[in-house]
């Protein structure tokens, strides 16, 4: 995926952002010269965890966030141990240098971008899976376990870890950890966070905390594990996490369902998750509140580039397409119901799989989307906004509007069941007015998000891109109190300085 270079000055994009730069730069007080950095750094590590080169070092700069600014990391350090990580830690407050945790740099919101001088902590050598425990239905493991990795382990024990970005095949549980990533089956599993039961994390100062627990339940004291999902690096480094499982269940089946409008696809997400006409004992034919282990939504855009790019012989003409699965023990008698809700919302064709080969090739659609997205104009800015599943056709609609005004093709697929949208400004890098012309619908975007109730992010997180956003939706005090809680966890501000605010 490419990615566009912002200006070195332009983080955050508002007044507000570079306000709190500031602060962060003045944070990291005195940086350290980076002999004496990895000198420093030397004194514990072995020599083939310290890269210093700076073509290889610069390769550590950014995830895969466009218009996202970077700096060049002094030093990047690839620890294989809890200790490693300490050492890293204890010498970064020593000589207050930044440290900018990263995974497999997938991230779409620059939250493990570098910055000028400091250490680039790549967690990906730390990749056993320690513990598999079917009885209590945990994984134990390091944060750089790739997410397919785990889920294939644990599967051959029967169990399932469900959070499934769609970078699954790359990303790591430390990175899924620090941004709450989210994916296709959260409309019936949940995020990330619902699967953090504990973790063991190295301090800003070095000293290792552990939080949370094994057990299946645990109320003892502040819930410090959530407010380490999702905290972009920024209060410590994850070393270990404990996860929950689940008992494996049935392979899931899949149904496309075609519409001739975006609206009417929405309508027919509300009649499968809203509770109308269900009577007790169960959604039958014709009755809502359905809990579908995915359900998804393709636009005419999407579509047309996925066919782009793969053939794959999708229908184009439509103006929407809705995926729905279920993993029941009955999924084709689920899927008949869901089918019958979509034709009652005026569907132009249902097609249900017939096996799991079929459903895999369906799915193997949406998860192309994005890429064939980006293959339309060369570049994309991917968005996440989130809102109530109930305001899903609002956005769409508003999203059509954004881009008729900014004249930009804009792609959306969609995380239906839960409300969040990746509506994909598709745009040429090259041309100056295009660009700027996607970075304001973006800014539009989310406020549209922010109207109907929504999230500025439903799970790529603040990083760089969203910061003055963040500001916007969590308000002044908010904002206060999320920064008041950063103090306590790093008071010199050297943990990755200058993201969410
Ligand atoms: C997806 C990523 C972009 O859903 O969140 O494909
Ligand atoms: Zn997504």
């Amino acid at each position: 995926m490419s990615r566009i270079e912002a200006p070195r000055d332009a983080a955050g994009a508002g007044a507000g952002a570079a306000a709190t730069d500031a602060d962060a730069a003045a944070a990291v007080r005195a940086p350290a010269l980076p002999g004496t950095l990895v000198d420093r750094l030397l004194t514990g590590l072995p020599a083939d965890a310290v890269l210093t080169d700076p073509d290889v070092t610069a390769s550590y700069a950014h995830d895969m966030a466009s218009f996202c600014p970077a700096g060049a990391p002094a030093v990047v350090v690839l620890p294989r141990t809890v200790e490693d990580v300490q050492h890293v830690m204890r010498t970064a407050t020593e000589l207050r240098v930044p440290v900018v945790p990263q995974g497999a740099r997938t991230g779409l919101s620059g939250g493990a971008n570098a910055t000028d001088g400091c250490v680039v902590l790549s967690l990906t050598r730390m990749d056993r899976i320690l513990e598999i425990d079917p009885v209590d239905r945990v994984a134990v493991v390091e944060p750089g376990v790739v997410n397919a990795t785990l889920s294939r382990a644990v599967n051959e024990h029967g169990l399932y870890y469900p959070p499934d970005p769609s970078s699954w095949e790359t990303c790591t549980i430390g990175g899924n950890i620090g941004t709450a990533s989210g994916g296709l089956c959260c409309v019936k599993y949940g995020v990330t966070a619902e699967y953090v039961l504990g973790l063991d994390v190295v301090l800003a100062d070095g000293r290792l905390m552990s939080t949370g627990r094994r057990t299946a339940k645990g109320v003892a004291g502040y819930d410090l594990t959530r407010l380490f999902v999702g905290s972009e690096g920024s209060l410590g480094i994850v070393v270990r996490a404990v996860l929950a499982l689940r008992p494996k269940p049935p392979e899931q089946l899949v149904l496309a369902a075609e519409f001739a409008s975006a609206s009417a696809a929405c309508d027919a997400v509300c009649r499968i998750m809203g509770t109308e006409g269900r009577e007790a004992g169960g959604a039958g034919r014709g009755e809502g509140g359905h809990v579908p282990s995915l359900l998804e939504l393709m636009d005419r855009t999407t579509l047309r580039a996925v066919n782009d790019l793969a053939r794959m012989g999708l229908p184009e003409t439509t103006e929407a397409l809705l995926l729905v699965a279920f993993d029941t023990a009955d999924p084709a008698a689920d899927l008949a119901a869901v089918g019958a809700l979509c034709e009652a919302a005026g569907a132009t064709r249902v097609v249900p799989a017939d096996d799991a080969a079929e459903s895999a090739l369906l799915l193997q659609a949406r998860r192309l989307s994005l890429t064939a997205l980006e293959a339309v104009k060369g570049t994309t800015m991917i968005d996440d906004v989130c809102v109530p599943r109930s305001r899903l056709g609002d956005m769409l609609e508003g999203i059509e509007r954004v881009a008729a005004e900014y004249d930009l093709t804009i792609g959306v697929c969609a995380h239906a069941g839960d409300g969040n949208t990746h509506p994909t400004v598709c745009f040429d890098a090259r041309d100056p007015d295009e660009s700027r012309r996607a970075r304001a619908s973006f800014d539009e975007i989310m406020a549209l998000g922010l109207e109907l109730g929504g999230t500025i992010t439903g799970e790529h997180g603040v990083g760089v891109l969203k910061k003055e956003w963040l500001a916007r939706e969590i308000g002044p005090v908010g904002l206060e109190m999320q920064r008041a809680v950063k103090g306590v966890f790093d008071p010199l501000g050297i943990l990755n300085p200058g993201k969410l605010f």
